[in-house]
């Protein structure tokens, strides 16, 4: 192997993706700090729905959510990026228990850093455990507590793992935590594309930006030379399988090295590499993964236009 070749697992799918035909990304490659910061971004824009829809469900039912999941909680949440409608339900369990404590899990050590600097500052009294590192790993890390747990998956980042990965991932969550716990889960759900599209292609173009990051990431992270201007953002809605796929399609025909990959790759024009499945889920899908991994589904939340779910489940 050369000297050069940078080796990480993340960088290892970079290259079976990019040797796959179709080509695809990985998702994960998004977050980098400037993908993260765009992605910020995104959930403030006027057509991308899921943040703030996911927010007033929260704001609304918070309350109702923990007592569903029981008292005495010590609170988990995997991915849990800048922490911001976490706030609403810590703030609810700040105002029932004595004690409460969060235990962020996310991959980013920055977020995570500026999550527990935010949240001392916020909540005095809150015990904040971050968890730097895989969400599975860092459910495993935890030492056996004695009090009932419950463990956020917000945002519908479920949605970018297919049907099968989904039940997988989530069964392997419930194997990490104890019967009596819980799980509140955010799910996006299937609507009419003309709300979905602009959804994952605003006009202020910042998704396409988000999008094109991945190569910006690859040219200063693999050595790469990937022409930015040379790729256009392309969203699109998938019927059959009920998701939102976003992909790079390059505007002519090209080459591309990425050096530390010892990689050189050809695109026809118009060719496109995939970079990511956003699921929007059909009445009834998401509680079949929730029951197919093994969990109870005790209760829904959702807001005026069904536009989004929040399930609480129980181990
Ligand atoms: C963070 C995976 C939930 O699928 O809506 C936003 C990521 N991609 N715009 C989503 C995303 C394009 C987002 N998730």
């Amino acid at each position: 192997m050369p000297e050069s070749r940078v080796a990480s697992p993340l960088m290892d799918e970079v290259r079976a993706g990019l040797l796959s035909s179709p080509k695809r990304l990985p998702p994960a490659l998004f977050y980098d700090s400037a993908g993260s910061a765009l992605f910020e971004q995104i959930t403030e824009l006027i057509e991308y729905y899921p943040t703030r829809t996911e927010r007033g469900i929260l704001e609304r039912h918070g309350e109702d959510m923990l007592h569903t999941a029981g008292s005495e909680l010590e609170m988990l949440e995997l991915g849990s990026g800048s922490s911001a409608k976490t706030h609403l339900l810590l703030r609810a369990l700040l105002e029932r228990q004595e004690h409460a404590s969060y235990a962020p899990i996310d991959v980013s050590l920055s977020a995570l850093e500026q999550a527990k600097a935010t949240l001392a500052e916020v909540f005095p009294g809150l015990e904040v455990r971050p968890i730097h590192g895989d969400f599975l790993e860092g459910l495993a890390s935890l030492d056996g507590s004695r009090r009932k747990r419950l463990v956020l998956f917000l945002g519908s980042t479920i949605g970018n793992f297919d049907p099968a990965h989904a039940t997988d991932f989530l069964r392997a969550v419930r194997e990490n935590l104890h019967p009596g716990d819980a799980l509140l889960i955010g799910m996006d759900l299937a609507k009419t594309p003309s709300v979905l599209i602009p959804a994952y292609d605003d006009s202020a173009g910042v998704t396409a930006k988000f999008n094109l990051n991945v190569l910006a990431r690859l040219n200063r992270e693999a050595g790469a030379d990937f022409k930015l201007e040379g790729f256009r953002h392309v969203a699109r809605w998938n019927e059959a399988e009920s998701r939102i796929e976003m992909h790079l399609e390059s505007r002519s025909r090209q080459s591309v090295r990425v050096a530390a990959l010892d990689l050189d790759l050809s695109l026809d024009k118009g060719e496109r590499i995939h970079t990511e499945n956003s699921y929007k889920y059909r009445p009834g899908a998401g509680e079949a993964i929730l029951r197919d991994a093994g969990w109870t589904l005790e209760r829904t939340w959702t807001d005026e236009q069904n536009w989004f779910a929040l399930h609480l489940a129980r181990h």
